[in-house]
């Protein structure tokens, strides 16, 4: 028995931030019906293909555990089969431009009245407000969310990072709208209504630099490095390159083998309560004691001279060695893996935290697992479905169509063409 095992879920969602939320729904065991537009499908499937006509890397490891159906929603037929699924759900997820499922009849208000019991859960790019109407894509989320404007070094233009933080994050945040929802449904038995704008969700990712904005009405932060080498703040948050977000200052210094391998660096940080660990590991003793370096606070400003002093260090080791030589003396540090160190680490393998799947037209292919893992409900992850793979097995077992009206349906059009295989039978 799974989690949420039970539960189905009618996925309206494509891209990236939408599947993110039902994939994670998937893991915990929900039924998850993806509806795809017959011929098309989720633009990803067509997108970034490393192999020709084979749904891509970017469908494939955002839609395991899924089946699909394609339905287009916009013929009656389409419309008729669209409401029986709507009443067979528990959860409809979608990330519409907004106003897409008005247009097609299916908006809060027309749900609601054909199953007051629905979830309706929907990713925008902002909340109600000026650009309620906008479309919104990742990198738009990170620049309108806060998380530009302090990514980056202070010199350099605002910076995007590579965690997808506004639209697998914002899905992140979605999941868990969801599940609270059917949580609360249990004692209202009712449904509602879950917005999860990608705005407000990088900006509660980028709480810290909320945080620190306030605290620049008082004063310089002086944890910054900016702090350290004299240059003056301006009115907002800067971009503050590698400094830590946290009350331990942190930098990212060179290791050995820097000059050839770009990920050959490590992310040191020096928590007080080890510096005298540190000084004895860097070579520097004499600064424990010392009034200029032995107080935190005496430290401030002198955090990138320190890092320079760390960093002649490192650069005498491996980022591995580092670490080996920090852990036992309980001092944090991150070696900067590359996503080809991750993807052959034995470790995320043994947990399913990285897996490999087999696909019929793809063959084997790297994907994530569930990063949160649960110990009554466990994972497995399978590939994502083929476009429409599902569809007449949805017909028969979710709605309980005969085989009669199952092929009246595909005659229709209303699901596209029927492939080979069901035209045979
Ligand atoms: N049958 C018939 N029509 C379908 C269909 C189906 N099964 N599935 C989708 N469509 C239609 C929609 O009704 C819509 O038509 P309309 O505009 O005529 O009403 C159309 O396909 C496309 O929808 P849209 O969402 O506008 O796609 P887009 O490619 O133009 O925009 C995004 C993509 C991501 C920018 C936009 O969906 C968006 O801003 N979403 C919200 C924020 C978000 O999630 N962004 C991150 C994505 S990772």
């Amino acid at each position: 028995m799974k989690a949420l095992e039970g539960v189905r879920i009618l996925d309206f969602t494509h891209v990236q931030s939408g599947p993110t939320c039902t994939q994670l729904l998937a893991w915990f065991g929900a039924d998850v019906i993806k509806v795809e537009r017959p011929g098309v499908g989720d633009a990803t499937r067509g997108q970034l293909r490393d192999i020709p006509d084979v749904d891509s890397l970017y469908f494939t490891m955002l839609n395991s555990n899924k089946r699909s159906i394609t339905l287009n929603t916009k013929s009656e037929k389409g419309k008729e089969i669209l409401e029986k699924l709507v009443k067979s759900c528990d959860v409809l997820v979608e990330n519409f431009a907004p106003g897409a499922l008005d247009r097609m009849g299916f908006g809060w208000d027309q749900v609601q009245q054909i199953n007051p019991l629905m979830i309706y859960a929907s990713v925008k790019g902002f909340g109600p407000g000026p650009y309620e109407d906008c479309k919104v894509y990742e990198n738009v989320a990170q620049c309108t969310g806060g998380a530009a404007s302090t990514t980056g070094f202070l010199d350099g233009p605002p910076t995007v990072t590579g965690a997808q933080i506004g639209d697998s994050g914002t899905g992140l945040h979605l999941a868990l709208g969801i599940v609270t929802a059917l949580f609360q449904r249990e004692t209202t038995g009712k449904g509602q209504r879950v917005l999860a704008a990608m705005q407000d969700g990088v900006l509660n990712l980028c709480r810290v630099k909320l945080r620190d904005q306030q605290r620049l009405q008082h004063g310089p932060l002086k944890e910054y490095s900016q702090f350290g080498q004299g240059i003056p703040f301006g009115e907002a948050t800067p971009r503050a390159g590698n400094d830590s977000g946290g009350g331990q200052p942190g930098w990212i210094v060179k290791c050995k083998g820097w000059e050839t391998d770009p990920d050959a660096y490590v992310y040191f940080i020096t928590q007080a309560a080890v510096w005298g660990s540190i000084c004895d590991l860097i070579g520097k003793p004499e600064w424990k004691d010392d009034p200029g370096y032995a107080k935190p606070e005496a430290r401030l400003d002198k955090i990138p001279q320190i890092f320079d002093t760390i960093e002649q260090w490192t650069k005498t080791k491996t980022k591995l060695e580092v670490m080996e030589a920090c852990n036992p003396l309980n001092i944090p540090c991150g070696p900067i893996l590359s996503m080809k160190e991750l993807s052959e680490e034995p470790s995320l393998r043994a947990t399913g935290t990285v897996v490999e799947v087999d696909h019929p037209t793809r063959g084997k292919y790297l994907t994530v697992g569930n990063p949160i893992k649960l110990s009554d409900s466990p994972s497995e992850v399978s590939r994502s479905p083929l476009l429409g793979e599902h569809t007449s097995e949805i017909l028969t077992q979710v709605l309980g169509l005969s085989e009669d009206e199952v092929q009246e349906t595909w005659a229709s059009g209303a699901l596209g063409e029927m492939p080979e295989q069901a035209a045979a039978e």
